[in-house]
């Protein structure tokens, strides 16, 4: 069986390293034995999937990707592109889309995640009264919900665009959404989704320091890698805010978590999840590569599926090493 390389985005600035975000694990996996490609991020992200695989040597067999967030009809674009040249991403674009999009993942992990009702959108346009008055109906109509799209929340603009106090004021979410919507942009991913909000146990000291996550300069949706996200609105600002909500970061590999670690925005965070009951949940889902972020409950009644994410796409906390991970990977 040959061995899976790992594709890496390139240095826009030199084409032929990777990109400074991916360069310590792309030296990591040389260390390890391991074989890495570029791939060009802005070609993928233009539709100019052949021009973006150009330096990945033809018949390379398995692959990963550990890159930036690409929406999914554009991961589509990537993998045929690579099976035109003998390649084969190990994450199949419909699994891509599956652990990448909340209504991919939902069913699965349904009882396990909060609530959530979703609204598809064509493009950036805020679902109308009626649609989110449905939306609404279906988590009961009353009580505290959040605002992101399939991919990703704005919870660092929190009471602008993410939190909803009571869902029952469908005025006050029509301007939570539409506000979210119009930061979001041409970027927002998939449409508009409703969750029911759950109180987490928090981390006491204030908003932990906010790291950009992988997707923000893939996903487009904060339009460059400059655009780093402020602190200043943090995530966590819902009922008796106090910080924002411990985190876990688990990284699945067939069904086996590889690594257990903080999220990215808390990299100091020590964090011990119960992974019983996400376990099964994961390998129903059945995609190779995951992340699964989980959040305790503030009463301790247990541990909550905050989300999935496709394990090439989800950023790993600084100062966590990734060599067994990347080591699981390559003798996947
Ligand atoms: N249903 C919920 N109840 C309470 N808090 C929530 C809920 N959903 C999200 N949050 C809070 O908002 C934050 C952002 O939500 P989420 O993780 O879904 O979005 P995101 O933008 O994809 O984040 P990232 O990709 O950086 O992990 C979470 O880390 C959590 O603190
Ligand atoms: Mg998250």
């Amino acid at each position: 069986m040959p061995v899976p390389a790992i594709l890496f985005p390139a240095d826009p600035l030199n084409p032929r390293r990777p990109d400074p975000h991916f360069a310590w694990e792309a030296r990591l996996l040389r260390e390890s034995g391991g074989e890495h490609h570029l791939v060009d991020h802005d070609a993928l992200l233009a539709g100019q999937a052949e021009e973006a695989v150009r330096r990945v040597p033809r018949d390379s067999g398995p692959l990963w990707y550990r890159g930036w967030m690409l929406p999914s009809a554009r991961y589509r674009g990537f993998g045929a592109a690579l099976t035109a040249r003998g390649g084969n991403l190990l994450t199949s674009p419909p699994g891509y889309a599956a652990a990448h999009e909340l209504p991919g993942w939902y069913g699965v992990f349904e009882g396990a995640t909060p609530a959530s009702a979703w609204i598809p959108s064509a493009g950036p346009v805020a679902p109308g009264p009626a649609e989110l008055a449905a939306a609404a109906a279906r988590l009961g109509g009353s009580g505290p919900a959040i605002v992101k799209d399939y991919v990703k929340s704005r919870k660092h603009e929190w009471h602008e665009a993410c939190y909803v106090p009571d869902l029952a004021d469908l005025p006050a979410v029509g301007r939570v959404v539409a506000r979210f919507v119009e930061l979001q942009g041409e970027f927002l991913a998939g449409g508009v989704v409703l969750r029911r909000y759950e109180e987490f146990e928090r981390a006491g000291g204030g908003p932990e320091s906010a790291d950009r996550g992988t997707g923000d300069r893939g996903s487009g949706r904060t339009g460059d890698a400059a655009s780093a996200r402020s602190t200043g609105d943090a995530a966590g600002g819902g009922p008796g805010a106090g910080g924002r909500a411990v985190e876990a970061r688990v990284w699945w590999l067939d069904g086996r978590p590889v690594l257990v670690g903080p999220h990215p925005d808390a990299p100091h965070q020590s964090v011990e999840p119960d992974l019983t009951e996400v376990r099964a949940l994961v390998r129903t889902l059945g995609c190779r590569f995951v992340t699964t972020d989980l959040a305790s409950r503030a009463d301790g009644s247990g541990w909550r599926v905050v989300e999935v994410g496709d394990g090439q796409v989800s950023d790993l906390p600084r100062g966590i090493d990734p060599s067994g991970l990347l080591t699981a990977l390559i003798a996947a």
